[in-house]
């Protein structure tokens, strides 16, 4: 625990000002006094004989001695003055320095107990002093940030087990006591439920290993063209069952490869055919294209559904982020396919980016990965 050691004028700030203005003060006083003692007398009696003056008189004597006097009281007053303002000044500038100091010591307590929303103002001490002021202010608000990150990721967690662990318990037990029977019915709510388990938790062991960068890619030259079709072929039968249109395009991108796990780019498309059918209603359509831009490839699926609002569009690849509609809710997704869509594209040293012109006009997503043109045998 910190002690209050940073308070009080103790052996802080003020006596090392002093003690440093009080030895720049002794050196010059020490420097004016030997001046005074030995440069002084011998060019006044210089003078004083220049000036018609006779040489060991009492008189001159007396007027040499009244010259030594009247140098050392002036430097004796000049001194004592010194010293007062060296300590008004001390006194100043530790009070100027105190204040910042000080509420930066107690922001900092503040942080380490936890308390994340601590900030200090304006000091007005200086540019330094802002500049420090601001530093520590950015650096509190990227703390806050990741907490509220992890606070809102482990509770998210915890909603995501409720659920499941929930019914699965109330099966169990009305199993045991036999107020349910086993029949199909049981065995298909039992499977979804320890289903959606085993999702999460691959899920999650996808989105940890994305985050620190390890997402083990099995990387082959692969042409465009599979990579759509087959995405394609495993969709449209779920499509062709909720009466929406699924159509693929490879004419913007003919005898492209990319160098990209098979299994990993099948599983971002997957999840945005999935995303696209969910959000869409009968009667719509998706489209899933590919085509090169430069020396990249851009495969798209874009989507007549629901659509996302401008203010949900920066969000819908944070990990558990849920569109809010009701829609949304009672669905299976766990609000973390996009988050790993994105870290895959990533690993493939390409992007995901979510674009849409508003709610009910649709949405398109884009994957954009490096290209390399197939050599012609
Ligand atoms: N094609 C889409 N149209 C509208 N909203 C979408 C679309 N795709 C994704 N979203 C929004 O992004 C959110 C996150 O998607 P995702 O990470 O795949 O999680 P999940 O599919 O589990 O909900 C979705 O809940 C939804 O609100
Ligand atoms: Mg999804």
């Amino acid at each position: 625990m910190s002690g209050d050691s940073s308070t009080g004028m103790g052996r802080g700030l003020a006596p090392r000002l002093m003690l440093a203005q009080v030895l720049v003060l002794g050196a010059s006083v020490l420097t004016a006094g030997l001046v005074a003692a030995f440069v002084g007398p011998p060019l006044f009696h210089h003078h004083m004989l220049e000036a018609g003056h006779v040489p060991n008189t009492p008189e001159l004597a007396h007027i040499e001695e009244a010259y030594r006097d009247s140098s050392f009281v002036s430097l004796g007053v000049a001194l004592v003055f010194a010293l007062v303002c060296a300590a008004a000044v001390t006194w100043y500038v530790t009070r100027r320095l105190q204040a910042p100091l000080g509420a930066l010591a107690k922001a900092a307590r503040e942080v380490s107990r936890g308390h994340l929303g601590a900030r200090v103002g304006d000091f007005g001490s200086g540019v330094e002093f802002d500049e420090l002021g601001r530093a520590f202010n950015l650096m509190a608000g990227q703390l806050e940030q990741t907490e509220e990150t992890r606070r809102r990721l482990l509770s998210d967690l915890a909603h995501e087990l409720r659920t499941p662990i929930a019914t699965l318990t109330v099966y169990c037990e009305g199993l045991r006591d036999g107020v349910t029977t086993w029949n199909s019915d049981t065995e298909r709510v039992m499977t979804e439920q320890t289903q959606r388990l085993a999702r999460l938790a691959a899920d999650l062991d996808d989105v940890s290993r994305a985050e620190e960068g390890r997402l083990s890619l099995e990387r082959s030259a692969t042409p465009v063209r599979d990579l759509i079709w087959s995405a394609w072929q495993a969709k449209r039968e779920a499509f062709a069952r909720q009466g929406v249109d699924l159509v693929a395009d490879t004419d913007g991108a003919p005898d492209v490869d990319v160098d990209v796990d098979p299994r990993r780019l099948g599983q971002v498309l997957d999840n945005l055919l999935a995303n696209a059918l969910r959000h869409s209603h009968a009667g719509g359509s998706v489209h899933l294209s590919a085509r090169t831009v430069d020396d990249t490839v851009e495969i798209s699926v874009t989507d007549t559904g629901d659509g996302i609002s401008a203010e949900q569009l920066p969000h819908v690849f944070d990990r558990f982020y849920r569109g809010d509609t009701a829609r949304d809710r009672d669905r299976a997704g766990s609000g973390l396919g996009l988050t790993i869509s994105r870290a895959i594209a990533d690993a493939h040293q390409g992007s995901l980016v979510a674009d849409s012109p508003g709610p009910g006009e649709g949405a398109t997503f884009t994957v954009t990965l490096p290209a390399f043109t197939r050599l012609p045998h």
